[in-house]
C-alpha cells in the first residue's frame, strides 16, 4: 500500500507519442503494468502525449492515461500536442494547460493525512514551434504559487531548463532558461521535471533537482538510450531517481541529498 512507505513515490512518465509511427503497444502497457505495481502517490504525465495534437492520437493517449491506476495525477502538454491546434483538444480532454495542486500520500496509516508536496506546471510550448519559453511575465505567478513553506516543491514543465547529455546539438531548453532557473530557486522549489528529449538524466543545482525522463511509450530513442520512465522518491532530505527501462529489465537508481 503507498501509504506504508516512508518515501512519496512520483511515477514520472512521458513522451508517449500515441500516432507516431515508433509508438509501440507493447512497450506501453509495459510501462503502465511496471507503474500501476510501483503504485505511486502520484502521476506527472509529462507532455507529448501525441504525435501530431490530432484528435485520434488525443483519443489513444487518453485511453492508455485510463489504465493508470493512480488516482493523483497531473498532465501537461507538449510540443507535439500543440500543432495543429491541439492545445485546444487538451483543454478539453486534460484540463488547463497550467495547474497547480498539493498532494498527500494516498494511504496514511491511521487515516492521517498530510498535504506534503506542492506541484505546479507551466505550459512552456509555443504553437507549430519545437521551441519553449515560460515567459518573464509568470514569473510571479510562479514566485507566488511556491510562496508557501512546508512543502516539498515540484515545478514541471515540457521542456528542458539545463543542456542534457547524450541528446545531440542542444536547442530545445526553454529560451529564457537561466530566468526560470533563478525564479525556481528564489523560492526554493526542489525539484522540477520535464520530458522532451527523450533521454532521462538528472542535475542537482544548489538543491534544485532538475529531472528528465525518456520516452515511454516509443523507439524515439537516441544512441543506446532505451525507452524508460522515472520513479522518484521523495525523503525530508533526500531523492532517489530510478530510471526504468522495460525493456531490457533495467534500473539505474540516482541517490540525491539535499
Ligand atoms: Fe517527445
Ligand atoms: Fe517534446
Amino acid at each position: 500500500m503507498a501509504g506504508a512507505r516512508k518515501s512519496f513515490l512520483i511515477a514520472q512518465v512521458s513522451d508517449i507519442h500515441c500516432g507516431d509511427p515508433r509508438f509501440d503497444e507493447q512497450l506501453m502497457k509495459s510501462v503502465i503494468e511496471g507503474v500501476n505495481r510501483a503504485d505511486p502517490d502520484l502521476l506527472i504525465v509529462g507532455g507529448d502525449l501525441t504525435m501530431a495534437g490530432y484528435r485520434d492520437e488525443y483519443d489513444a493517449a487518453r485511453e492508455y492515461l485510463s489504465n493508470f491506476a493512480c488516482p493523483q495525477r497531473m498532465v501537461i502538454a507538449g510540443n507535439h500536442d500543440q500543432r495543429n491546434v491541439g492545445y485546444l483538444l487538451f483543454e478539453e480532454m486534460f484540463g488547463p494547460r497550467w495547474s497547480s495542486a498539493t498532494f498527500s500520500h494516498r494511504a496514511q496509516p491511521g487515516g492521517k493525512v498530510e498535504e506534503f508536496i506542492k506541484v505546479v506546471s507551466v505550459d512552456s510550448n509555443k504553437p507549430d514551434l519545437d521551441d519553449g519559453e515560460v515567459g518573464r511575465q509568470n514569473y510571479n505567478r510562479i514566485r507566488q504559487e511556491f510562496c508557501e513553506e512546508g512543502f516539498f516543491k515540484v515545478f514541471v514543465l515540457h521542456h528542458h531548463l539545463i543542456h542534457i547529455p547524450g541528446t545531440g546539438r542542444e536547442r530545445n531548453i526553454v529560451w529564457d532558461a537561466g530566468d526560470v532557473l533563478e525564479t525556481l530557486l528564489s523560492c526554493g522549489v526542489h525539484m522540477s521535471l520535464s520530458g522532451h528529449k527523450h533521454v532521462p538524466y538528472v542535475w542537482a543545482l544548489q538543491g534544485l533537482h532538475v529531472v528528465t525522463s525518456g520516452t515511454a511509450g516509443t523507439h524515439r530513442t537516441r544512441g543506446y538510450t532505451p525507452p524508460s520512465f522515472n520513479l522518484i522518491e521523495v525523503f525530508r532530505d533526500r531523492i532517489i531517481v530510478s530510471f526504468i527501462f522495460p525493456e531490457t529489465g533495467e534500473e539505474k537508481e540516482n541517490a540525491l541529498l539535499f
